[in-house]
């Protein structure tokens, strides 16, 4: 019996792995930079808590969620994104009695049943913050503005940012009238699925992939004619504090968010290079969430992005990000004693964070020193009688082949490696 690896999902394998590792620290470190800090929820919650946040009539709760019973019957789903748990965790613990504004950071393993394709994943890793706690068009900017620098900081040039506003819940309800209007002589054309969203939530109606659908969409009334004052101001406010910070985007009022909770700004960033699945990162505003799953009337503004179409994006770019690393130095060991001690000062030296290798299986000195060279490592470390009885180590130089005579206890500071601090290494 050979073991598969579920459909639409995938192995992160050396190299690979060092690049995802690398996106993972740029995105934390510029995440940090602007005030955030890392939050991490668990993969499944109750799923209700999604029913209710994305909407029951969302693609995400009626196809995609993986859904279970535990064994005491009750309903849980793997979580299809990461905005409700944080939610729920910001009002489960009472985030908001600490500060006004809570900064948040996330990433981790999503799950979403649906038909594996280029960039399209059931199990995706998506990086993602929030900002709870204001409404001021400032914060919508600068949630665009750390994606931005997010991006930037990993040298990607080709992304374009795209934004709209779906307005509040009033505005809603008047575009929602005129879609009813416009889509209702077509029904009989319409495909079933869009048929029943005709009166519960026309705007889903925008998304359909139905080529039918799509072309009557096409000249559907946009809900940017019919904002009201207060939300068109909020939207040119956004867009000054973008033309400040100097970040390009186009207006598109075709944008519909895949899930519910969207109030005014909304956003996705695009690598148009990357065929059906193009979107790298979206978000926007969700001034009703927090209410909605038990909290005060909290407003706050969000993006989440997928790890595999940035890893894509950097590949269609020629970015390598990572470097082949190396170890520095290699140990070799000759006789029983050497043996004994090579192992314990091994141990030790790791500890204080020199990467060095060692196999156990090669005895010769030969053949030792040729695994040394190609290990790539800088410096042979040689161990025989000798150096057992003089308290010291050969450290030979394997580009020069220079070799020098030190202290056991002064060979870290000769090969200067830097112990670790705090502790232990950063992920
Ligand atoms: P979303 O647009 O559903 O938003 O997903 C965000 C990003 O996750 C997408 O732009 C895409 O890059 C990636 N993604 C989504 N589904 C898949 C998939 N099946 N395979 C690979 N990548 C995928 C959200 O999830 C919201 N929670 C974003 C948000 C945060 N809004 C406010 N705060």
């Amino acid at each position: 019996m050979q073991y598969q690896i579920p459909r639409g999902t995938y192995d992160i394998l050396p190299p690979e792995s060092r690049r995802w590792q690398k996106v993972k620290q740029i995105f934390r470190s510029v995440a940090q930079s602007f005030g955030y800090e890392e939050i991490t929820t668990p993969v499944f919650e109750q799923a209700e808590l999604f029913e209710r946040s994305s909407g029951e009539s969302s693609d995400v709760v009626q196809k995609e969620m993986y859904r279970f019973q535990d064994k005491k019957g009750r309903n849980f789903a793997l979580r299809p994104e990461g905005t409700a748990p944080v939610v729920r965790s910001y009002v489960e613990n009472r985030l908001d009695m600490q500060s006004r504004i809570t900064r948040l950071y996330y990433l981790g393993p999503m799950f979403r049943y649906d038909r594996p394709q280029a960039g399209r994943y059931r199990q995706f890793y998506q990086y993602g913050m929030e900002c709870i706690g204001s409404d001021h068009p400032y914060y919508d900017a600068e949630i665009i503005a750390l994606q931005a620098a997010f991006l930037n900081k990993l040298g990607l040039k080709k992304i374009e940012l795209e934004i709209n506003s779906v307005g509040c819940p009033q505005c809603s309800k008047d575009y929602d009238q005129a879609l009813v209007k416009y889509f209702e002589p077509f029904r009989e054309e319409l495909c079933p699925d869009c048929q029943t969203r005709l009166q519960a939530k026309p705007r889903r109606l925008l998304d359909c992939k139905v080529a039918q659908c799509k072309a009557i969409a096409a000249k559907a009334p946009v809900q940017l004619d019919y904002l009201d004052q207060a939300c068109r101001e909020h939207f040119e406010q956004v867009q000054s504090y973008l033309q400040l910070m100097e970040i390009g985007f186009t207006i598109n009022p075709r944008i519909v968010r895949g899930l519910d909770y969207y109030t005014n700004t909304a956003f996705e960033f695009l690598n148009p290079s990357l065929g059906a699945q193009n979107a790298i990162g979206g978000g926007g505003r969700y001034n009703g969430l927090i209410e909605q799953i038990g909290g005060k009337p909290i407003p706050a503004v969000g993006i989440a992005g997928g790890f595999e179409r940035l890893l894509l994006s950097l590949e269609q770019e020629g970015i390598e990000l990572t470097e082949v690393s190396y170890p520095d130095a290699y140990l070799v060991l000759m006789g029983e004693p050497a043996r004994q001690l090579g192992i314990r000062l091994l141990a030790a030296w790791r500890n204080q964070g020199l990467s060095i290798c060692f196999d156990p299986e090669k005895e010769s000195f030969k053949a030792q020193l040729k695994a040394a060279d190609n290990s790539g490592a800088r410096y042979a470390v040689i161990i025989g009688e000798d150096e057992v009885k003089a308290g010291t180590v050969t450290l030979k130089n394997l580009k020069t082949g220079e070799q020098q005579q030190v202290g056991q206890d002064s060979m870290l500071s000769c090969l200067k490696v830097k112990p670790f601090e705090n502790g232990g290494p950063a992920e």
